[in-house]
C-alpha cells in the first residue's frame, strides 16, 4: 500500500492519481456493514485490496481467519465495487501453485496450493472473479520493499547482527519490488478497458532465497556469510512451492509493461 501511494505523489508517473488509503482502523475489511457503508459514503473510481492473512505458518493453525481476511473479505469488495460500477484489482499470490513445475507457471496452468494460506488466496481469487468477471487478480511473488516485513529488511538487520546466516537454496522464484507491482497494478487501471481475470507480475528473471540473500549482502557490502541450505534443514508449518516462477507473457503483451530484472530492482531499494 505504501508503495502504490508513493508511486502516486509527488512526481510521475502517475501525478494525477488520487489516491484513498484505508488501514484496518478505518475499514476492516471483513466487516460487511462497514464495508457497505464506506462504499456508500465514498467517491472513487477503482479499488486496489492490498490487504491480506499474509501470515504464512500462522495460516495453518488459524484457517478461520486466512479464509475470512483473504476468500470472504475481497468476495465483499468485489460485490462493493462491482454495485458501485468501480473498477477492482484483487493481490494474489504465486503460493497458488504446488511447485512442480520446472518452467515458469502461466495464468492457464493447474493451481494446486500447499498451505491454508495459499487456499485462502485461491478461495479469494475464485470469489472475486466468480462475482465479478471484469475484475483483476494480480497474482505476484516474494514481495519486498523498504518498508514494513519483509526478507530484504530483514536479511539487512541479520547481516549487522550475525557472521553467518543459512538460508535456502531449493525454492526458486523472483523477488518483486513493491514499487514495481504499484507501477503494474497504475498501468492496468491506466487502461480504458482491460480483461478481467488473473494476471501474473514479477520482476524478470529467477532466483533463490539463497540467490536473494547473496545479492543483498553483495549490494550492501555486508560481511556475513551466507550458507545455502535445503528446506528440510529449516522446517516450517506450511509447505513453500519448490518452483513459483511466474510467466509475465500475458500482462506484458496486454498493458506494453517493460518489467526491470529483479536485481535491477534491489539494487534500487537499497539504494545502490
Ligand atoms: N509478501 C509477499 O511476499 C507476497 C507474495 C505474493 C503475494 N503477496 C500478496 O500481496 C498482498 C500484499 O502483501 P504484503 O506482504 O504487503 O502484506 P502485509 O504487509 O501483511 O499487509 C497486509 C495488510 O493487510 C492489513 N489488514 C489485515 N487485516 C485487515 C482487515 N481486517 N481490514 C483491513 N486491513 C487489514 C494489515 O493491517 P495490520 O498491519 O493492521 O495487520 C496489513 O496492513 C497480499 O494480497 C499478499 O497475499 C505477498
Amino acid at each position: 500500500m505504501v508503495s502504490l501511494a508513493r508511486r502516486c505523489k509527488p512526481k510521475p508517473p502517475f501525478p494525477g492519481v488520487l489516491l484513498i488509503l484505508t488501514d484496518r482502523e478505518e475499514l476492516d475489511i471483513t466487516d460487511a456493514d462497514a464495508v457497505n457503508a464506506y462504499f456508500g459514503s465514498e467517491a472513487f473510481d477503482a479499488v486496489v485490496n492490498c490487504a491480506a492473512y499474509t501470515a504464512v505458518d500462522k495460516a495453518e493453525a488459524d484457517e478461520e481467519t486466512a479464509f475470512l481476511l483473504n476468500f470472504q473479505a475481497p468476495l465483499l469488495l468485489a460485490e462493493a465495487a462491482q454495485a458501485k460500477g468501480c473498477r477492482f484489482i484483487q493481490v494474489s499470490t504465486d503460493y497458488v501453485f504446488d511447485g512442480r513445475h520446472n518452467r515458469p507457471y502461466t495464468e492457464e496452468d493447474e493451481t494446486s496450493p500447499q498451505s491454508i494460506y495459499g487456499a485462502s488466496k485461491l478461495r479469494g481469487e475464485a470469489a472475486v472473479l466468480g462475482s465479478y468477471p471484469e475484475a483483476i487478480v494480480v497474482r505476484t511473488s516474494w514481495l519486498y520493499s523498504r518498508y514494513g516485513v519483509n526478507f530484504a529488511l530483514r536479511m539487512q538487520e541479520l547481516m549487522q547482527e550475525k557472521e553467518s546466516l543459512n538460508v535456502v537454496f531449493d525454492q526458486t522464484g523472483t523477488p518483486t519490488y513493491a514499487p514495481d507491482l504499484a507501477t503494474a497494478i497504475f498501468t492496468i487501471l491506466s487502461h480504458p478497458a482491460p480483461e478481467g481475470g488473473v494476471y501474473h507480475f514479477s520482476n524478470e528473471g529467477v532466483a533463490s532465497w539463497y540467490d536473494f540473500a547473496v545479492a543483498i549482502r553483495e549490494l550492501t557490502g555486508a560481511k556475513c556469510k551466507v550458507q545455502p541450505i535445503t528446506s528440510d534443514m529449516y522446517p516450517t508449518p506450511a509447505q513453500r512451492p519448490a518452483y513459483s516462477v511466474l510467466n509475465k507473457g500475458k500482462i506484458k503483451a496486454a498493458f506494453g509493461l517493460e518489467i526491470p530484472y529483479w536485481k535491477d530492482s534491489l539494487a534500487v531499494c537499497l539504494g545502490k
